[in-house]
């Protein structure tokens, strides 16, 4: 494997055999480290060691520091404080270190793979059929492709499931409605080049819904009718099914036209919706109640649990079929467990879904703990998403109190960034064009970046003006950030980025690069927790440490002899493919010049 050992990593082995060599009875001690600010590295593990082993702490931090072997990474150890040990690494250590990564033959920044890669299934990007997708359908999207592309990257093999919304009693109504209106949705008989958008496709199918919902409500004759429409529907009628079909197909149309405008990839194969379930819910329910796992209850098929009641304090059960014979939300979600599970070989199952399904989930997942489908080896997470509030700290709704089309607000946010773009756009020479396709990596890097800055279960505020400030933790300033050294490396001329491991560096480049030395690591916990805020933060701070070496060295001077600039365009070279593949597992461009 062509990984690179950390710094971190090569300097956590060598205390840890100098401790065992210092306390043969401690085992396999951890000496605790983290980076530090007052040297390169702090280790706080001898304290805890010294006192369960009865000794002075001082004492045998003077121990290890005698056994630590010095000069090839590690440069210098102290005793500090009550028994804590000062590490600063070489500088040699450290541009090996990076010309290692930057000549990783794998192009992974030498970074590592998982050491026991499975097979993960992710729930995400699930609108609903026939409806418009709102804030809420954004989150999962966003964080689900990212989750994605970082268990990718980290070797697992990841299944993508978008469980639409495309079942219920709903397409009862819609389907007669269609059948009484053929015409309604006739646009694809007419020639190939003719091909509806995705806004036309989303206002045909709220026209028919609205004009449906109507007859639904003002008309008992039409409402028994839709009523009997969705038994048909149920029994796989061939002219119904070709009607809901149509549904399915116009709403793709509309799905795939707000995805593609996200910048993501959703391949219809994908696509499994909750009808894709349907052959499996009577024998779902039968292994249930067979193994009495869920039982009848008022001619219901339902799963109770001690400790989910309801405001009477009588428990509220998981309702697996309903009185009416009728399957649910539920019924459709434990299906698709066994599926995932049995069929597709997962050991991990995870939901991007709104923290407000999370009762939903609890009783799902332990259902099919019950059932036996999820155990030690197979198991399943919700990640549980807050709601996206407006700036006034309230859900995120529309003036007139409606909730916000998903399309509207990512066109003003592209608006918004367009402009900041070419405001800049003259001084980079960029065309029009340029500016226009600017405008949209930035707007809709915008939006992802502030969704992921925040740990997913947190609520957040949806606040334009913030998300394309040039200053502070957004996405453009990253993006800006990385054009910078792009510009760098075009006005270097023939000078090329190569490493010289024998110069030294300044405590700036020392900063820099020990950042850079924590990527891989960074991404292994990032992974491990489903948590994309912590390689926002990564990247934040790696353009932080960016900007102080930009104030205390110069790269492209005249005054530096023409190694120190080699080096230095070696660091910022590495330092911009790490900002680029770090933006790219979030799903977010990086232009060359903005
Ligand atoms: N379509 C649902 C919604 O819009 C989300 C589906 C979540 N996934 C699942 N397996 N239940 O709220």
């Amino acid at each position: 494997m062509a990984s690179v050992t950390s710094l971190t990593a090569s300097v956590h082995q060598r205390l840890a055999d100098a401790l065992t060599a210092a306390l043969p009875d401690a085992g396999s001690a951890d000496p605790l480290l983290r980076r530090s600010d007052r040297a390169d590295f702090q280790a706080n593990g001898i304290l805890a060691l010294a006192k369960k082993a009865g000794a002075n702490p001082r004492a045998l931090a003077a121990e290890v520091v005698e056994r630590i072997v010095k000069g090839d990474v590690i440069e210098d150890v102290e005793v500090s404080g009550p028994g804590f040990l000062n590490i600063t690494i070489t500088d040699r250590a450290i541009t090996e270190n990076l010309a290692a990564r930057a000549t990783d033959p794998a192009d992974r920044l030498g970074v590592a793979h998982t050491d026991h890669p499975g097979t993960t299934v992710i729930d995400y990007a699930q609108p609903n059929v026939a409806k418009e997708m709102h804030v809420g359908h954004l989150r999962s999207a966003v964080i689900g492709d990212a989750v994605v592309r970082i268990l990718e990257f980290v070797g697992e093999t990841v299944v993508r499931r978008h469980h639409i919304g495309d079942w219920g009693t709903q397409f009862g109504m819609l389907i007669q409605y269609l059948l009484e209106h053929p015409h309604e949705l006739d646009h694809r008989s007419g020639s190939e080049d003719t091909a509806v958008s995705g806004e036309e496709a989303m206002s045909n199918l709220n026209r028919i819904y609205k004009a449906a919902r109507v007859l639904f409500d003002s008309d008992e004759e039409f409402k028994t009718r839709a009523r009997r429409r969705v038994v048909d529907l149920q029994a796989g009628e061939p002219q119904t099914l070709d009607l809901w079909q149509r549904f399915v197909d116009e709403s793709k149309i509309y799905f795939y036209s707000v995805f593609d405008k996200l910048d993501m990839e959703i391949s219809d194969p994908d696509v499994v919706g909750e009808s894709g379930y349907n052959d499996m819910l009577e024998e779902t329910c039968r292994l249930l109640e067979e193994s009495g796992v869920a039982v009848r209850s008022e001619g219901a098929l339902c799963v109770f649990f001690d400790d989910v009641k309801g405001p009477d304090g009588n428990p509220v059960p998981l309702i697996v079929r309903k009185s009416d014979g009728g399957y649910g939300y539920a019924a459709t979600d434990l299906s698709a467990i066994r599926d995932r599970v049995f069929g597709l070989k997962a050991d991990t199952l995870l939901y991007v879904v709104d923290a407000r399904q999370s009762l939903h989930f609890k009783m799902v997942f332990e259902t099919a703990r019950r059932a036996g489908w999820l155990n030690e080896d197979t198991k399943a997470q919700q990640l549980a998403f807050g709601t996206v509030l407006g700036k006034d700290g309230k859900p995120f709704k529309t003036r007139e109190g409606e909730t916000v089309r998903l399309v509207d607000l990512l066109d003003e946010a592209i608006d918004r960034a367009t402009a900041v773009v070419r405001e800049k756009a003259g001084k980079v020479g960029l065309t029009e064009d340029e500016i226009l396709e600017n405008g949209r990596h930035v707007g809709i890097g915008a939006v992802k970046y502030a969704d992921l800055s925040t740990s997913a279960v947190r609520d957040y505020k949806f606040d334009l003006d913030q998300m394309v400030s040039l200053n502070g933790d957004t996405s453009v300033y990253l993006q800006y950030a990385y054009a910078r050294i792009q510009s760098i490396l075009r006005k270097a001329g023939d000078a090329r980025p190569v490493a010289h491991p024998e110069l030294a560096l300044a405590p700036a480049e020392r900063a820099l690069g020990l950042h850079l030395d924590q990527f891989g690591e960074l991404l292994m916990d990032v992974a491990a927790g489903y948590e994309p805020h912590k390689l926002t933060a990564y990247l934040y701070q790696l353009a932080s440490h960016l900007t102080t070496f930009y104030d205390q060295c110069h790269v492209l001077s005249d005054a530096n002899p023409p190694e120190v600039v080699e080096n230095r365009l070696a660091l910022v070279d590495l330092t911009a493919r790490t900002l680029h593949q770090g933006m790219a597992l979030l799903g977010i461009r990086t232009p060359d010049r903005l």
